[in-house]
C-alpha cells in the first residue's frame, strides 16, 4: 500500500504541493480545506493528470477530517498568506488559531503521523503542532530552512553563473527577517563564497535571501510565494516517505543543541521515515552565534505573546 500524506489546506502552497506529490507517484494524497468544493475540484483536477503523468498515487479532495485518518505525513499549510507590507509575525493570531483547529482535527486520527508545518510564522506554528498535538518533537517539525537556502542558492548561482545545481548553501534560524544565512558553508562546487566574492557582494546576496519571501509578496500583491514553499516542502516529504536520511535544514525543537532550550529553529537535521533522525551541530564562530540567538530570541518572543 501506498503511504498516505495529507495536505491541510489546498491553497496555493498546498495546492502546489499535492500536484508534485501525485507528480511523483511516491504517496496517495488527500488534499483538506474548510472551503467547500476547492479540495472537491484540484483534486479532481490533479486525478484527470494521472494517466498523462503515468503516476498510479490517489488524491482525494475534501472538507471531512476523518478521509485524513491514517495518514502518515500531515502538512498543515492552512491559514492566511501575507499581503504587501506584512510580516510573517503579522500572521501570528489569525493563523496560530487555524492552525491549533486543523492538527486538534487531524492529529488524534493518525497518531503515528509525523506533521510539518509550513503556516507562518512557521517556527510558532511548529510549537503550536507540537503542543496540540502531543507528538514527541521528532515528529513535529517545519519548513523553512530549505525555501530560505534555496533563495541563498539561486541568488549565489546567479552571482556566480553557475548552475544552481553547482551551489550548496545554508541558513539556520528562524524562518523571519532575522534568518541567518551562513555564507562560510554556503559553497559553488565545494568552494565557499567567502572566497569566492567580495564581503560587500555577499552582505547584498544575504540581504536578499533574508528579503526573499517579502521580495515576492510585493511582486504578486495578492498572496505569498508557493512554487518554492512547496518544492522545499516536497523534498521533506520524500526523504520522510522514503526514509532518504536526508541533511535538510528544517525547523526543530531544540533541547539544549546551539545554546537552545525549548523553542523550535532552523538547524540541519536528518530526516527519514522516524522524522527527525538527528540534530547536526555545527561549529559557529561568534559572529554566527550571535546571529542565531537574535533571531531565536525573535522566535522566543512570538512563541511569548502567543501566550
Ligand atoms: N481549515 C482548513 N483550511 C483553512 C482554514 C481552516 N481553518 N483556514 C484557511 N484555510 C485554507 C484556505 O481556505 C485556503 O485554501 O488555507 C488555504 C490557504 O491558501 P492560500 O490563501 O492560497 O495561502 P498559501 O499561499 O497557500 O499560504 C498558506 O503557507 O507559506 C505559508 O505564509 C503562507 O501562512 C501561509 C500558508
Amino acid at each position: 500500500m501506498k503511504k498516505k500524506v495529507s495536505v491541510i489546506g489546498a491553497g496555493n502552497v498546498g495546492a502546489s504541493l499535492a500536484q508534485l506529490i501525485v507528480h511523483s507517484g511516491i504517496a496517495d494524497v488527500v488534499l483538506f480545506d474548510i472551503a467547500e468544493g476547492i479540495p472537491q475540484g484540484k483534486a479532481l483536477d490533479l486525478a484527470e493528470a494521472c494517466p498523462v503523468w503515468q503516476s498510479s498515487s490517489s488524491v482525494l479532495g475534501t472538507n471531512d477530517f476523518a478521509d485524513t485518518t491514517g495518514s502518515d505525513i500531515i502538512v498543515v499549510t492552512a491559514g492566511f498568506p501575507r499581503k504587501p507590507g506584512m510580516s510573517r509575525d503579522d500572521l501570528l493570531f489569525a493563523n496560530a488559531k487555524v492552525v491549533s483547529d486543523v492538527v486538534a482535527g487531524t492529529s488524534k486520527l493518525s497518531p503515528d503521523s509525523i506533521i510539518i508545518a509550513v503556516t507562518n510564522p512557521m517556527d510558532v506554528m511548529a510549537q503550536v503542532s507540537m503542543d496540540v498535538s502531543g507528538f514527541r518533537p521528532e515528529r513535529v517539525m517545519g519548513m523553512g530552512g530549505i525555501l530560505d537556502s534555496a533563495r541563498f542558492r539561486t541568488f549565489v548561482a546567479w552571482e556566480a553563473g553557475v548552475s544552481p545545481e553547482d551551489v550548496e548553501a545554508l541558513v539556520l534560524g528562524g524562518h523571519g527577517d532575522l534568518m541567518v544565512p551562513m555564507p562560510r558553508f554556503t559553497t559553488v562546487k565545494g568552494v565557499s563564497i567567502t572566497e569566492l566574492f567580495s564581503a560587500e557582494r555577499i552582505d547584498a546576496l544575504v540581504q536578499r535571501t533574508r528579503h526573499g519571501g517579502a521580495e515576492i509578496v510585493s511582486l504578486l500583491k495578492s498572496g505569498s510565494a508557493y512554487y518554492a514553499p512547496a518544492a522545499a516542502t516536497f523534498q521533506m516529504v520524500k526523504s520522510v516517505i522514503l526514509d532518504e536520511k536526508r541533511l535538510l535544514p528544517c525547523a526543530a525543537y531544540l533541547n539544549g543543541e546551539y545554546g537552545v532550550t525549548g523553542y523550535y529553529t532552523g538547524v540541519p537535521v536528518v530526516l527519514g521515515e522516524s522524522g527527525i533522525e538527528r540534530i547536526v551541530e555545527l561549529k559557529l564562530n561568534a559572529e554566527e552565534e550571535k546571529d542565531l540567538d537574535k533571531s531565536v530570541v525573535a522566535v522566543k518572543m512570538l512563541v511569548e505573546k502567543l501566550k
